[in-house]
């Protein structure tokens, strides 16, 4: 009776264990060829972050940051991101952290660990096979302190295009200060203005002359020109720029730049030069004088594009009608004739014959010096 009684007890056990047997055989291998998976999805993220960073010359960068911190020039603050820091410091990239939508991507504000805001710029594509290059325009622009030029504080690599990390400037840019619907304020008149655009060319003056190789901008713009809350100039996106080339080979680069204020002689030789940064920021100072954009859209065909609008009516000399009524009003007729001489010089086919940015900048603060005299 025992072993009967046992039986169906002996039986329960052998199907559980038969079931936990089966169990463990079936799931065990499961679960751990998912642990595996898990694991090895994490090692080719890692492995492709490092893919990246490596193509993007990131360990150049690196040796270079080491270098400097080495000697008594320090790093200049230069800091290389991980792709978690600026994702956590951009709440992910959210939609509502965009400042601006560029040619060449988007901006997003991003707070870091430490407080500091800053303007993270994601590309959207890449334009050109990411080099060493790169690396090394990346760390000559985050070697620049000047203090009307946005400050690149740092990059990330590790991922397919790399992302900048900028100071942040607060009060939006020239662009929407002069065309905005806010307009001008009544009591910063063309004065302040004047000064924005020689603060602006003396931060291109220094790059043409101070950096070496020199840094050419490439892209000068009204919306490249941001405004602090002083309204002091910063001239931003040199990550667009291209240090002059070295070599016949390089020169032909890819014409980039902006409708509207394209050196003509850039676009006939794709050789991007000092000039060509010159004739862009004559395009700046007709906006400021008029008041218009570069490329309007509101007139008819043939006034489309302010520089020849501008360039014919000096022609038959009735370029002072299109002037802004309140720059008519704060300048005198002398102070106008001369910056549009400046401006018709910057705006010369022959690059060789406009002025350089220095002698802009030199001029233009002459005038501001004296309108502050009257
Ligand atoms: C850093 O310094 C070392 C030794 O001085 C040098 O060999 C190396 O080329 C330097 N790296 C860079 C990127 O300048
Ligand atoms: C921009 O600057 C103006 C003039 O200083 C100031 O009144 C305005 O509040 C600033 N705007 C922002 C967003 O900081
Ligand atoms: C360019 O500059 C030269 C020399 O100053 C001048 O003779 C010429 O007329 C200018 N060309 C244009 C299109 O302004």
């Amino acid at each position: 009776m025992t072993e009967n009684g046992c039986l169906p007890k002996d039986n329960f056990t052998l199907a559980l264990k038969v079931v936990t047997g089966v169990s463990v055989g079936v799931f065990l291998p499961f679960f751990m060829s998912f642990w595996l998976y898990l694991g090895l999805q994490k090692r080719r993220l890692i492995r492709t972050k490092q893919k990246f960073f490596e193509l993007n010359g990131g360990v150049f960068l690196q040796q270079q940051i080491r270098n400097y911190s080495d000697t008594s020039k320090g790093g200049g603050g230069f800091k290389i991101f991980t792709k978690e820091e600026l994702e956590k410091a951009t709440n992910n990239f959210a939609a509502g952290r965009v400042l601006g939508h560029g040619g060449h991507g988007i901006v997003y504000k991003g707070v870091l660990e430490d407080k500091t805001v800053v303007a993270v710029k994601k590309s959207k594509t890449t334009e050109e096979v990411p080099t060493k290059e790169f690396a090394r325009e990346m760390f000559i622009l985050s070697q620049i302190n000047h203090k009307n030029v946005v400050k690149l504080l740092g990059c990330c690599l590790e991922v397919e295009v790399p992302m900048l990390v900028y100071e942040f400037v607060s009060n939006g840019t020239l662009y929407h200060y002069i065309h905005g619907s806010r307009g001008l304020d009544s009591d910063t008149g063309f004065n302040t203005c004047l000064r924005i655009a020689v603060e602006a060319a003396e931060a291109l003056a220094y790059m043409h002359s101070s950096a070496s190789p020199p840094i050419l901008h490439g892209d000068v713009k009204t919306a490249n020109i941001l405004l602090d809350d002083k309204l002091t100039a910063k001239v931003s996106d040199f990550g667009a720029s291209k240090l002059a080339p070295t070599d016949e080979a390089k020169m032909a680069t890819l014409v980039q730049g902006t409708c509207g204020y394209l050196d003509p002689e850039y676009l006939m030789t794709c050789r991007l030069t000092d000039k060509s940064d010159v004739y862009s920021f004559g395009v700046v100072l007709l906006e400021l004088l008029t008041r218009k954009k570069a490329l309007y859209f509101d007139g008819p065909e043939e006034d489309r594009s302010l520089v020849l609008c501008f360039m014919m009516a000096v022609k038959v000399g009735q370029h002072q009608d299109l002037l802004d009524s309140q720059v008519r009003d704060e300048m005198t007729i002398e102070a106008l004739e001369e910056i549009t001489h400046l401006v018709m010089r910057c705006l010369n086919m022959s690059g060789e014959e406009r002025p350089t940015m220095k002698e802009v900048a030199e001029r233009l603060e002459m005038h501001v010096r004296k309108q502050m005299h009257i």
